[in-house]
């Protein structure tokens, strides 16, 4: 079980370190952590946010328990020298275009949402987001106008073979759940949705058992927030997916909840929280990790099929939340420190 652990900046160590714990307490055989450099940390150290050394230590690995990168400190760096690129180009580079991101409410902490508490118990639902395409990895540039003005662009764009992928890790996933799938798009406006809704529509013919439906971008920002119990599985591009799992995390509770799988084709995959690098409370002990440390969960479930492990983890931190333990994003007093303590206790 050889794991790629790379920490990052801002709380990315302070989460990572919690979660590595969780997963050195389970005495797996063969468990074998490797760490490396990314992001605005990696720029410091080798001049670049994604080192070809990270590259290597990322290609020989099983998995990658990834913990955030970005650093305002950077932000005046040409683009590809960015920390985001690291996590933007080991994506690329191995191929991790399914992203998975679960957003459930845990047991008593529906008062805790952002929404009604009535309203935030419905919640259990999973976002299947491309991850290798979209206005994410087009062509882009700034270019000057005529009139002297600078001009940003990004091209956005879909290829039906990268709609058809994410389409059936999107149907897979939903006959494994409740067998709904909602694909959300901007077909009503862009050429790029108008593909995505062909080829998904096209992919359902293939799984029967899969109820389909197709909704705009807007209205599911709207849906997610009037009632977000009627999402099962919802299928969309890399941007869309980017700012409704972000939404939905206030769904549950907080964006230090939830975690994330980046799977290739196999069982190849990178491990995240869907959260960033969180400057403003970063080397205060004041993160939560339990998204990292669920993320570890994933890592185990979809890279190893160690399920008894993953839904060990998984609860233990329902089990810490239940009894209070909670950080300053859930209006308590635990540090990220005290957090590891109380799920590993859990555990
Ligand atoms: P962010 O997710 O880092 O933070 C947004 C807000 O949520 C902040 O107030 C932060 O304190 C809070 N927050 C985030 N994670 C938390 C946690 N675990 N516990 C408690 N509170 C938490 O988003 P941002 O501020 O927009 O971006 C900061 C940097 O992170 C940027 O450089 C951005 O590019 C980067 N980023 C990286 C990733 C990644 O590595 N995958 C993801 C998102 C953003
Ligand atoms: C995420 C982040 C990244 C994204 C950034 C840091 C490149 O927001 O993982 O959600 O936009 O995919
Ligand atoms: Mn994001």
């Amino acid at each position: 079980m050889k794991i790629a652990v790379f920490a990052g900046d801002g709380i990315g160590p302070e989460v990572t370190q919690q979660a590595v714990r969780v997963l050195q307490a389970l005495d797996l055989p063969g468990l074998e952590l490797v760490e490396g450099d990314v992001g605005g940390a990696a720029w410091r150290k080798h001049g670049h946010p994604l080192p070809e050394v990270t590259l290597e230590i990322a290609r020989a690995a099983d998995a990658i328990l990834f913990g955030a990168v970005g650093d305002f400190a950077c932000d005046h760096l040409e683009r590809h020298l960015r920390p985001e690129q690291a996590i933007l180009g080991l994506r690329k580079e191995l191929g991790l275009f399914a992203n998975l991101r679960p957003a459930r409410v845990f047991p008593g902490l529906e008062g805790h949402s952002a929404l009604r508490p009535e309203v935030a118990g419905a919640i259990d639902l999973l976002i299947v987001r491309e991850l290798n395409g979209d206005v994410y990895f087009g062509d882009k540039g700034i270019r000057t106008l005529a009139n002297g003005e600078r001009q940003g662009w990004d091209l956005m764009a879909y290829s039906e073979s990268e709609v058809r992928r994410i389409a059936h890790a999107g149907f897979k996933a939903a006959r494994g759940r409740k067998g709904r799938l909602c694909s959300v798009d901007k077909a009503n406006v862009l050429e790029t949705s108008q593909v995505w809704r062909d080829v998904v529509t096209a992919v359902a013919a293939e799984y029967p058992d899969v109820e389909l439906s197709h909704m705009y971008v807007d209205n599911a920002a709207m849906q997610l927030v009037k009632s977000p119990g009627q999402f099962d599985v919802v299928v969309t591009g890399n941007l869309f997916g980017d700012i409704l799992s972000d939404q939905a995390s206030m769904c549950v509770g907080s964006i230090g909840l939830l975690a994330s799988a980046s799977m290739a084709e196999g069982t190849k995959g990178l491990y995240e929280p869907i959260h960033g690098s969180a400057p403003d409370i970063a080397g205060q002990d004041k993160a939560n990790p339990m998204a990292t440390i669920l993320s570890a969960a994933m890592l185990l479930r979809h890279s190893f099929g160690r399920e008894a492990e993953a839904a060990r983890i998984e609860s233990a931190v329902a089990a810490a939340l239940a009894d209070g333990v909670f950080g300053g994003d859930l209006g308590g007093s635990y540090g990220t420190t005290a957090i590891g303590d109380a799920v590993l206790g859990k555990l």
